[in-house]
């Protein structure tokens, strides 16, 4: 497994551009599925989870073409297998969103159930209560989800209430209702900017979908879609992690093709703790990490709420502010495992059930620590920016995961981070299964 080598105490200067989101590249992918004709995404990020979701759509027959690294045309002509297995749903979370297009455009469907992750239980009941609004019968056999339409094949339109606000649930159920016969409406749906960018390419498939951005969304469900071209949004929480990395090394950083109106919540909470934060124009923010920072509470929500993908980095930036800070975790359960790798670089926090209180400022130390999932890693990536000394991190496969290049972009800007890659003769107990998360 490759390492991370930081030695901190740089301030960062200088530009960084912002890849696409690969939360909103993973559902777009999925609803290629969903026609016979070429999807063409643009702006994909060139990070390990597409990777692993093109897998899943070569495994069960579509056709990617890569033109361009950041461009991949998706043909889902002759689609043979209707199931996303095991060995990938264990890798990538965001597999079971093969389910919604495979049981709206084929009557069928299966998908291993996604076990415990390393932020909780993460359970996709939400998802499967919802097909079966829609007419599905949904079977759980041998710890596979086994979804079957109507005997016609096609779905029903229906109401579907999400009990919990759920971002996969929402888009599952959007894109299974596409081909239904007659309106659906969600309820309680999720209103990330991932959701109204994967609404805009159904609706550029010839989806009839409305409301996509607010907590009720409308689908009228057609015969059938065609092929579409559609770029990709800004990562959020890719904007987001650069923000905090320019604030928490008191650096100077200018954050391009960002889209700084998803990031309205982080954005408020870091001025409130003394960030300087100025919108250059509709795609560029700059911030300025001023030597004062002042402690902010923060409690994590749906958005457009404070996003539990900035948590563990806002943890990392509260260290260096002055005061107590309370961080409460709403979204997910289990979502603190960065604290215990923060405090053996020094840090004071406490952490009980859903709720941490970060002491600062406290210097940190650069030490070995191991990253145990996507936003955690960023977390660790960040303290290591601002820690006395040298910071190992092992396991970066995850920020591989969701992160493109990050140790090149910081280096961009004056970061002393490098890659150590894994020694191909390493012995097979050092090799671990990557645990599936986000
Ligand atoms: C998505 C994002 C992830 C982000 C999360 C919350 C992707 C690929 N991942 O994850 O980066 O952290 O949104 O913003 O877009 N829940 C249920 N039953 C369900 C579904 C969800 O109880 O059927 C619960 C979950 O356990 C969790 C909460 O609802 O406590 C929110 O989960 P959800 O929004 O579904 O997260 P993901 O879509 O998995």
């Amino acid at each position: 497994m490759d390492k991370f080598r930081i030695i901190g105490g740089l301030p960062l200067k200088g530009r960084v551009s912002i890849s696409g989101a690969k939360i909103s590249a993973l559902p777009c992918m999925a609803a290629a599925v969903l026609t016979p004709e070429t999807v063409t995404l643009h702006n994909l990020p060139y990070v390990r989870d597409i990777i692993t979701q093109r897998r899943l759509l070569e495994d069960i027959g579509a056709t990617v073409l890569t033109p361009e690294l950041r461009t991949h045309k998706i043909a889902a002509a002759h689609i043979e297998l209707f199931e996303a297995p095991y060995e990938l749903v264990k890798t990538m979370r965001a597999s079971v969103l093969a389910l919604g297009p495979l049981l709206a455009r084929f009557g069928k469907a299966k998908v291993s159930l996604p076990g415990g992750c390393a932020i909780g239980t993460r359970p996709i009941d939400l998802h499967l209560a919802g097909f079966e609004k829609l007419g599905a019968e949904v079977r759980l056999e041998a710890g596979n989800v086994v979804a079957r339409a109507p005997k016609d094949g096609r779905l029903r339109g229906g109401e579907v209430h999400f009990g919990k606000v759920t971002v996969t649930g929402t888009e599952n159920l959007m894109m299974a209702a596409t081909l239904a016969w007659g309106r659906t409406t969600l309820y309680n749906a999720a209103r990330e900017p991932e959701i109204a960018d994967l609404a805009e390419l159904l609706n550029k498939m010839g989806a009839r979908v409305r409301g996509a951005g607010s907590s009720t969304i409308q689908i009228e469900g057609v015969a059938a879609l065609g092929g579409a071209e559609h770029t990709i949004i800004p990562d959020r929480i890719e904007t987001g992690t650069f923000i905090i990395a320019g604030a928490i090394t008191r650096g100077e950083l200018e954050i391009k093709d960002c889209r700084p109106e998803h990031s309205a919540a982080l954005i408020a909470k870091l001025r409130d703790a003394g960030v300087e934060l100025q919108e250059l124009n509709p795609s560029t923010l700059s911030v300025v990490g001023n030597l004062k920072l002042t402690a902010s509470d923060v409690t994590t929500e749906p958005h457009p709420g404070f996003p539990t993908d900035m948590q563990a980095q806002y943890m990392a930036l509260m260290t260096q502010a002055g005061g107590q800070s309370t961080i409460i975790e709403t979204v997910f359960e289990n979502r603190f495992m960065h604290t215990s790798e923060l405090q053996r670089m020094g840090a004071r926090i406490h952490s009980d059930g859903s709720r941490a209180t970060v002491q600062g400022v406290t210097k940190l130390t650069g030490a070995p620590v191991i990253a145990s999932d996507l936003r955690a890693s960023a977390s660790l990536v960040l303290a290591g920016l601002v820690a006395e000394g040298e910071t190992i991190i092992d396991r970066v496969y995850h920020i591989d995961r969701g992160y493109e290049k990050i140790e090149a972009k910081l280096r961009a800007v004056g970061a002393n981070i490098e890659r150590i890659r894994e020694s191909v003769t390493a012995p097979l107990s050092q090799t671990a299964e990557p645990a599936a998360i986000v």
